[in-house]
C-alpha cells in the first residue's frame, strides 16, 4: 500500500473511530441497553444456544459495550472475541469481560481475526462496512467446518436491498423477525453459498 493510501486510511480510521466514540460519551447508544431491544438479542442468543451448544468459539463485529456477550453469559462460549471501532466502547466492554474473552479495536474493513470460529455475528452493524457482501465473505472464511453467521439488519429504507445484495453470497438457514416498540429487526442465520448444514 502507497503511503499516501495508508495516510489516508489511518485519518479515515481516527474520524469513524472519534465519531463512534463521541456517540458514545454523549450516551447516544444508551438506548441498545433498553427492553425494548431485549428482542434481538434473545433471539441471537436463542440461535447460539440452539445451533452450537456447549463451548463454541465466537466472533461479534461492531460489538458495541459487549452487551451480547454479557447477556449470553460465560457457560454458553468456549471463546469469545468482539471487535469495535470505538476505544471507549471496548473498553467498556473489556471492563465486564471474563477470561475467555478479547475485546480489540479496529475496522471491520480491514481486522483479521486470528484462528477459526464456529460462529460470527453482526448485531445491527454490517451498515457500517463500505461493501457488506465482501466484508461478510471475507469473514466468513475463517469459518469452521459448519460454522455459521449470524446477522441481524433493522428495517428501515435501505436493508431490503441489502439483505438482496448479501444473498448472493450466502444461503439462508433460518431467520426470525422481532417486531418491539421501537423497531422491526430481521436476523438471519447464514452459511457460505454451497456448504452443507450439519442440521
Ligand atoms: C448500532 S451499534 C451496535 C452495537 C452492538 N452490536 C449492539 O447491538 O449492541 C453499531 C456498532 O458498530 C460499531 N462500528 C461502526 N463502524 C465500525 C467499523 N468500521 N468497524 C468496527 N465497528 C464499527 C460502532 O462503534 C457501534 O458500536
Amino acid at each position: 500500500m502507497g503511503r499516501i493510501t495508508s495516510f489516508i486510511k489511518r485519518k479515515v480510521f481516527r474520524m469513524n473511530r472519534d465519531r463512534w466514540n463521541y456517540q458514545y460519551d454523549k450516551g447516544l447508544w444508551e438506548g441498545l441497553k433498553g427492553l425494548d431491544e431485549l428482542a434481538r438479542f434473545s433471539v441471537i442468543i436463542g440461535y447460539i444456544k440452539y445451533l452450537k451448544p456447549g463451548q463454541p468459539e465466537i466472533v461479534e463485529i461492531g460489538c458495541g459495550e459487549g452487551l451480547l456477550q454479557q447477556r449470553l453469559q460465560t457457560q454458553n462460549y468456549g471463546r469469545y472475541v468482539g471487535l469495535d471501532i470505538s476505544d471507549r466502547a471496548i473498553q467498556t466492554a473489556q471492563a465486564q469481560a471474563d477470561g475467555k474473552c478479547t475485546y480489540r479495536v479496529g475496522d471491520m474493513d480491514t481486522y483479521q481475526p486470528e484462528g477459526s470460529f464456529d460462529l460470527i455475528i453482526f448485531n445491527e452493524s454490517i451498515y457500517y462496512s463500505r461493501h457488506p457482501l465482501e466484508t461478510l465473505q471475507r469473514y466468513a472464511t475463517r469459518l469452521k467446518a459448519n460454522g455459521l453467521l449470524i446477522v441481524t439488519i433493522n428495517d428501515h429504507k435501505h436493508s431490503d436491498e441489502l439483505w438482496h445484495r448479501i444473498r448472493d453470497g450466502f444461503d439462508l438457514l433460518d431467520e426470525a423477525t422481532t417486531i418491539t416498540a421501537k423497531s422491526t429487526c430481521v436476523c438471519k442465520v447464514l452459511l457460505p453459498k454451497g456448504a452443507k448444514s450439519e442440521l
